[in-house]
């Protein structure tokens, strides 16, 4: 499943980001790639850990903490520390796919990949190309949003940043280790909680409605305890 996350900051938070990155010291990227994705790389990121990267990345968590629909649609388990890279000239990074495990940085936890996700910063008139190209078994999407929206999908999937031939793509990106490991559960799961809260929404004062509800949401919770490792 591939969902679109709007407004995960605000314009005030992004333009506060946005000028902490300027500042940010800025390095190769391929300083977090893979093997095989080092040679398809061209990017420049702020290094792992960095004091901008750690402030940022907090902005960016605590927001997502709140957010009902990544909380629906993830279910998170563990939120990997948010990176953040820049792509200008020409630059571009190449199919890959995203390593399966990862080290969170200065500690001994790792977390294993089963959403990833891009936050943009720069508003889409800002660029040229600069999309972010998945590769699913429904075909290929296209995604570049505005500041503050996210695109969540799938770590299984091949994907692609397009060359940025005018102006600056600037993006965090970071990956999720679900409750619910298996992407068609954890969409089943999203759909039932999405029908759960219409019906709520759509049919406020129904005692059907009400009654509906509580046992959908039954079956939703006893699902999630059959599937959810916590
Ligand atoms: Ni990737």
């Amino acid at each position: 499943m591939l969902i679109t996350i709007p407004d995960v900051l605000n314009s005030e938070q992004v333009a506060e980001a946005r000028k902490l990155l300027d500042a940010a010291e800025w390095v190769d990227g391929r300083v977090t790639a893979g093997h095989q994705s080092a040679r398809a790389k061209d990017n420049l990121q702020v290094p792992e850990g960095h004091p901008i990267a750690r402030q940022v990345g907090a902005t960016i968590l605590q927001a997502l903490g709140k957010n009902l629909l990544f909380l629906s649609a993830a279910l998170p388990l563990h939120v990997f520390p948010p990176l953040f890279n820049r792509y200008s000239g020409g630059q571009s990074f190449g199919t890959h796919v995203d390593n399966s495990i990862r080290q969170i940085p200065g500690t001994p936890h790792r977390i294993r990949t089963d959403l990833s996700a891009t936050l943009f910063f720069a508003a889409p008139d800002e660029y040229d190309g600069g999309e972010l190209v998945m590769e699913d078994t429904y075909g290929v999407k296209s995604v570049k949003l505005p500041p503050g929206h996210l695109v969540l999908y799938p770590s299984t999937s091949l994907h692609r940043v397009n060359p940025v031939t005018r102006g600056a793509r600037l993006c965090a990106f970071f990956w999720v280790q679900s409750m619910v490991r298996d992407d068609g559960k954890r969409s089943l799961l999203f759909d039932l909680d999405q029908g759960i809260q219409r019906l709520g929404r759509d049919l406020p004062e129904q005692p059907a409605a009400a009654q509906t509800a509580v046992q959908l949401t039954g079956v939703y919770h006893n699902l999630l305890r059959q599937w959810a490792e916590v």
